[in-house]
């Protein structure tokens, strides 16, 4: 199936703050001075026709070392002259490649340019798969929870549901973007049963219908 489902929301006018959905959990976040993709995937990604190379950003965000995440995040900092932020297991890796790089680690956070990003936890696997089909770990799989322009955004990456929501909804969210695609991450069911621990004002699904 071809969906191509590209939206934006423009989540406040001034400070200006537009978020925009490539399908899968690829999004782009649009600050005033601002501009963040979060975990890239584009040639593969059945549900937009946007290729790496029409995506202007300034960072490059990457929530796991699964491929549906980050396999374009090289290209895209590379040809940005962006910076990678990803867990530290991960910044180094691509850091080898030759992108710039910010590496910090669950329930770390950091005060960069576009506002303050911190990685919390998920409940999930993280690792390059080789062609031989051995497997290099690449740290601990993360959320992202990005307060920018003072709207706190949670993009939970692929994760299983957790008690431990509650601890990310204490912030008081603006927007979860929350994956509901079963079988390796949450489903319908416990992403609508997150809600009740993160409690954004608008939480958008993700991570469904790409494979
Ligand atoms: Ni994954
Ligand atoms: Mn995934």
């Amino acid at each position: 199936m071809n969906f191509i489902r590209v939206h934006s929301w423009l989540l406040t006018p001034e400070p200006r703050m537009k978020l925009t959905y490539f399908g899968h959990s690829c999004f782009l976040v649009e600050t005033a001075a601002h501009r963040l993709l979060i975990d890239p995937f584009f040639a593969k990604n059945p549900h937009t026709p946007v290729r790496v190379s029409g995506i202007r950003c300034d960072y490059v965000l990457v929530s796991h070392g699964h491929d549906d995440h980050c396999e374009e995040a090289v290209e895209l900092a590379r040809a940005n002259d962006g910076t990678i932020v990803s867990n530290y297991e991960i910044a180094n890796r691509f850091e080898a490649q030759g992108a710039k790089t910010f590496g910090l680690n669950p329930g770390g956070a950091a005060t960069l340019p576009f506002g303050r990003l911190k990685l919390t936890l998920a409940h999930h696997s993280s690792g390059f798969e080789r062609p031989d089909a051995t497997s290099l770990y690449l740290g601990a799989p993360c959320g992202l929870l990005l307060t920018a322009d003072g709207k706190p955004l949670y993009h939970a990456g692929d994760t299983a549901l957790f008690l431990d929501m509650q601890l990310i909804g204490r912030v008081g969210l603006d927007i979860a973007l929350l994956p509901i695609g079963d079988r390796f991450t949450m489903g319908i069911e416990d992403a609508v049963a997150s809600l009740d621990f993160l409690r954004p004002k608008l939480a958008i699904p993700m991570h469904y219908n790409s494979f």
